[in-house]
């Protein structure tokens, strides 16, 4: 074999080479969009399928976040829905009652700059955005407390940023929610 031909066919090995190693960094790429979708769809990640807006300077005026609106909520299909919001620098209920064993809704929002929402022990961990509805599905297997820590640096007071969810038993969060109310561990 020439110098010239064993050149030329180290060009072809190179090129085949490349081609290979183009295609599986194609597939790659394409596999992990394929996974963001997936599991975007499924709800399980951001971004959100849809987003839903408000007003952060009229949180506390009118609409869904009003405080009298805020805590837990037992919807009449069984689910308890939960509204939240953050500011500097607390959670506003400052403690969030749970019930176990129950799917729950969580809907929370930042009446300033952007917030993080942590609930220990769950998949939640979800930023708040002043302007935007975050949404995200829970359900607690155990009764007890779970810390819920601002996850976001905020400015100087993040680190003192602190929530805290108590799950209790379904009946009795079915018992102390009855007649409407927002059965609450504020002060408890
Ligand atoms: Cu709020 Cu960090």
């Amino acid at each position: 074999m020439s110098a010239e031909e064993s050149h030329h066919d180290s060009a072809e090995v190179a090129a085949r080479v490349e081609r290979r190693w183009a295609t599986i960094s194609v597939i790659i790429i394409v596999g992990m969009a394929m996974l963001a979708a997936f599991a975007g769809i499924h709800r399980a990640t951001m971004p959100q399928p849809r987003v839903e807006t408000t007003d952060p300077s009229r949180l506390h005026l009118s609409g869904e976040f009003v405080e009298s609106n805020l805590g837990s909520m037992l919807e009449t299909n069984g689910s308890v829905t939960v509204r939240a919001i953050g500011q500097q620098y607390s959670f506003t209920p400052a403690c969030i009652l749970a019930p176990a064993d129950t799917p729950i809704t969580l809907r929370a929002t930042s009446a300033d700059v952007v917030h993080g929402i942590l609930i220990q022990g769950t998949n939640v961990n979800t930023m708040l955005v002043p302007g935007y509805i975050s949404e995200q599905p829970l359900r607690f297997a155990r009764t007890g407390d779970y810390l819920m820590p601002c996850q976001e640096f905020c400015s100087f007071g993040h680190e003192g940023m602190w929530g805290k969810v108590k799950v209790i038993d379904k009946t009795e969060f079915a018992d102390r929610a009855k007649g409407g109310g927002r059965p609450s561990c504020v002060g408890q």
